[in-house]
Formats: C-alpha cells, sequence, structure tokens
C-alpha cells in the first residue's frame, strides 16, 4: 500500500466560496450587512424555522440563549460530561452552575435517567449535546422537563411563558441532521428551544469561524423581537447596527446595555452562503464515506456510531469507532498506528471532568464510569469531504491491518485472536479473551 498522507478535518472550499469571498472585499461591505442577512435567512429557510441568527461561533449562540433566557446566579445548567468544553463554558460565563451527567452505558448520549434526577427548583435549563452530528432522544427530554414543571420556578416572563425548563440544543455537529418525534421527520434547528450550530472551519459547513442560532416559536414574544434581542447581544447593545448607522443622515444611536461583540461578518457569511449551495453534495459524501467505514468495522467486530437509523438521519460529522475491550494505551497504540501509515485519527472526547478547569471545580471522572469508559476506547477516524476515493479505501485498509496487527486476522471478533497480537494493554483486557 503506497503511504498517503489523510488530515483529519481539513476545510472544504472551492472556487465558489473564494469568489464569493472576493466579491464581498469588492464590494466595499466586508462586516456585518446584506450577505450576513441573506444566510440567516437561507439557515432558517434550511432548518425550517422562522429566523435564524448567525454569530460568530457555536459558543456565542450558546452563551446568547442562556443570557436571552435570563440564566444567571443562582440557577443550574445541566449537560453531559461528554462533550467539549464550549458546551459547558457558556453556563460559567453567565455565572450559573454547571451539573453534568454521565453517559448512558455504551452511549455517547447522557443518561436520560440520571438527567432527570439531576432536575432541581434551581434548574433553568439542560445543553444535550447532538455528537458528532447524531440527534439526542428529544422526545424523551421533553417527556422529562413536561414532567418536572411542578418543580420549575421562572424568573422572567421568558422563562414563565416557556413554563419548564428550557432545552437548549449544543448542535455544532449536527446542521442537517433529522430525527423523526412523534412520528414525523424533524430537522435539527426546529426541534429545541434554541440550537445552537458551529460554522468553525473543522465543521460539514464552514465560515472559518462561526455560528448560528435558531429557535422554537415562544408564546407571547414575536420572533423579530427575538431576534433585535441577539442583535443587540450581539453587537455592544447598539440600537442601531453599522449598515442602518450608515444610511445618509442616520448616525445617532444609543446603547441599550453593555453588552457584548460577537457578529458574523459578510465575509464569512459569503463562505457560508456557497458552502450552504453546495451543502446537499456534501452530507451525500459523508454518508458514502461512513457507509463505506462501517462495512469495514462491522467486518472488523469495531464498534461504530450508527449514524443513520429508522428513526434518525444523521448529519455525518464525526465517525466514531470503539476499540472493544482495551484501554487509553491500547486505544493510544492503534492512533500511532494508524499515525505510521499517515492517517490522522482524533478522540472524541476526553470528558470534561478529566480537564484541568473541571476537575478543579469538583468534578471527578470516577463519578462518570460511562463516560469514561467510552472516551477509554474510543477513535475518530478522519471524515471529510477532501477525501477521495482512493483516501477513504486507504483509511479502511489502514484500520484493517492495524487491528489484524493487534488482534490477529478475525479482528475483534476474534476468539483467541488475542493470544498472537502485540499490545499487551489489549491482550490483557479483550472480553474474548476471558471467553476463551
Ligand atoms: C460539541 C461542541 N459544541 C460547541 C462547539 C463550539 O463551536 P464554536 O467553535 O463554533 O464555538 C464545538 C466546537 O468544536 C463542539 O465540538
Amino acid at each position: 500500500m503506497n503511504r498517503r498522507q489523510i488530515a483529519f478535518s481539513p476545510p472544504d472550499i472551492t472556487s465558489l466560496e473564494i469568489s464569493e469571498v472576493i466579491r464581498t472585499l469588492e464590494s466595499g461591505w466586508i462586516t456585518t450587512g446584506p450577505r450576513t442577512k441573506l444566510f440567516e435567512q437561507k439557515i432558517a429557510e434550511y432548518c425550517g424555522t422562522k429566523k435564524a441568527v448567525a454569530l460568530n461561533s457555536a459558543t456565542a449562540c450558546l452563551e446568547a440563549s442562556l443570557r436571552f433566557l435570563g440564566v444567571g446566579e443562582g440557577d443550574e445548567v445541566i449537560t453531559s460530561v461528554y462533550t467539549y468544553t464550549a458546551t459547558a463554558s457558556p453556563v460559567c460565563h453567565v455565572g450559573a452552575k454547571l451539573v453534568f451527567v454521565d453517559t448512558d452505558k455504551d452511549s455517547f448520549e447522557m443518561d436520560y435517567d440520571a438527567l432527570e434526577q439531576a432536575i432541581t427548583e434551581k434548574t433553568k435549563a439542560l445543553i444535550a449535546v447532538d455528537l458528532g452530528g447524531v440527534m439526542c432522544d428529544y422526545s424523551r427530554i421533553f417527556e422529562i422537563v413536561d414532567r418536572k414543571r411542578a418543580l420549575f420556578h421562572p424568573k422572567n416572563k421568558i422563562q414563565e411563558s416557556i413554563g419548564r425548563v428550557a432545552v437548549v440544543a449544543d448542535s455544532a455537529h449536527a446542521f442537517g441532521a433529522e430525527r423523526k418525534i412523534g412520528g414525523n421527520w424533524k430537522r435539527c434547528g426546529t426541534v429545541a428551544d434554541f440550537t445552537s450550530f458551529s460554522f468553525h472551519a473543522v465543521k460539514n459547513l464552514t465560515t472559518a469561524e462561526g455560528g448560528a442560532l435558531t429557535w422554537n416559536p415562544i408564546e407571547g414574544f414575536e420572533d423579530e423581537w427575538i431576534y433585535h434581542q441577539f442583535m443587540l447581544y450581539s453587537l455592544h447593545g447598539q440600537s442601531k447596527d453599522a449598515l442602518a448607522k450608515s444610511q445618509l443622515g442616520a448616525w445617532e444611536y444609543d446603547i441599550l446595555s453593555p453588552a457584548y461583540k460577537c457578529n458574523m461578518t459578510d465575509i464569512m457569511a459569503a463562505i457560508g452562503l456557497k458552502q450552504l449551495e453546495r451543502y446537499p453534495g456534501i452530507l451525500e459524501k459523508r454518508h458514502e464515506i461512513i457507509e463505506r467505514y462501517d462495512r469495514t468495522c462491522d467486518e472488523l467486530g469495531v464498534f461504530h456510531v450508527e449514524h443513520y437509523g429508522r428513526d434518525h438521519i444523521s448529519s455525518g460529522h464525526l465517525y466514531l469507532a470503539r476499540v472493544s475491550g482495551t484501554d487509553e494505551m491500547g486505544r493510544n497504540d492503534v492512533i500511532l498506528r494508524m499515525a505510521k501509515k499517515g492517517i490522522v485519527c482524533n478522540v472524541h472526547y476526553k470528558p470534561l471532568a478529566m480537564m484541568s478547569a473541571y476537575k478543579a471545580m469538583g468534578w471527578r471522572i470516577e463519578d462518570f464510569p460511562n463516560a469514561y469508559a467510552y472516551y477509554r476506547n474510543e477513535v475518530t477516524l478522519p471524515l471529510h469531504t477532501k477525501l477521495t476515493h482512493g483516501d477513504v479505501e486507504y483509511v479502511a485498509d489502514g484500520l484493517r491491518e492495524v487491528i489484524k496487527e493487534i488482534c490477529g486476522e478475525s479482528g475483534m471478533n476474534c476468539l483467541n485472536g488475542c493470544r498472537s497480537q502485540k499490545s499487551e494493554s489489549i491482550m490483557k483486557s479483550c472480553p474474548n479473551e476471558r471467553k476463551v
């Protein structure tokens, strides 16, 4: 096999995006303006919501939704420990108490029973994470928050109108995902009360940095008014944005609150508009790559996330696989062996309770055994639309070779293949070894 270099997730930028960025630079308007507004409109149309707001990151979108809800000191917000810090840090930014729950056994999804138990009189919101592009079980999440209505004490009119713990979706990975809810297919963005998407450089759809927020109608509050609140939030609380101020004689503005600065620029939106035009093709290509990886993993007995099922269609963002029975050392051995073939793999995620900042808050990984068990043998394969057909074959073949090097000919399906393997740590922990 000729050695190739397979990057983990390079951006997929074509001449379409480049020309649109040049047109934007030449247009005389490079910050938030007509292209950002059009991008927001197109995102809303794609998701099937009335409106969307585009900001400079998904992190800003999550924080904006918590601030809009009036979540702050004295409140609690629950989320999964199995995620990236950007899900949790906005809770800290607004001054609320962060509450982590474990994942379900052998799953990267939150343990919904643990979620229900974690809801207290102080809980104002929960953040569900659509990891890898697979939407969470929102039917179950809404049942839980409905059951806990009696515990909910609203602090303001918005919370009063929602009448229960608010459901915020961290859908950084899940733009374009769908899930069957109550018998109907629903697109990500229309399910949770608020949904935040990331357009960071490694995401399915990129604006280099960037994010978008959608929301479901809130009784008693016009969508236009809600949108305006996000505009104020993201641009210094200024009563007029730069475009409105630039109209003849319209210089005067007020500052309504000492707010934040996290608006999207028209240069970013220019990239996003062209990516959005290409997005159905991008999703299709991801689907094809996933099917190819699935075949290899199934053959080798390597567990992998189910991206496409009877009740869900993922956006196919991350290919999470698990080398069952091994530990962190054995997993890292797989990643190193893949690296020697020029294939960059990754891990999603080291649970937040293992990270210094969250450990300093008192979180201990021992309290999250399922998340730890998932993390310890998780390997994420490169999945992106710059991969050629040959690259995909190369990654699949590379994985097959590595697993066979370690486990013998029958891969993870081995009954006694582990006896011949070279990795001590896998040998010690291989469940099949115990069966022999
Ligand atoms: C699960 C998750 N949530 C949120 C974010 C934050 O996205 P952004 O970089 O757009 O703020 C990321 C980014 O990687 C993520 O993986």
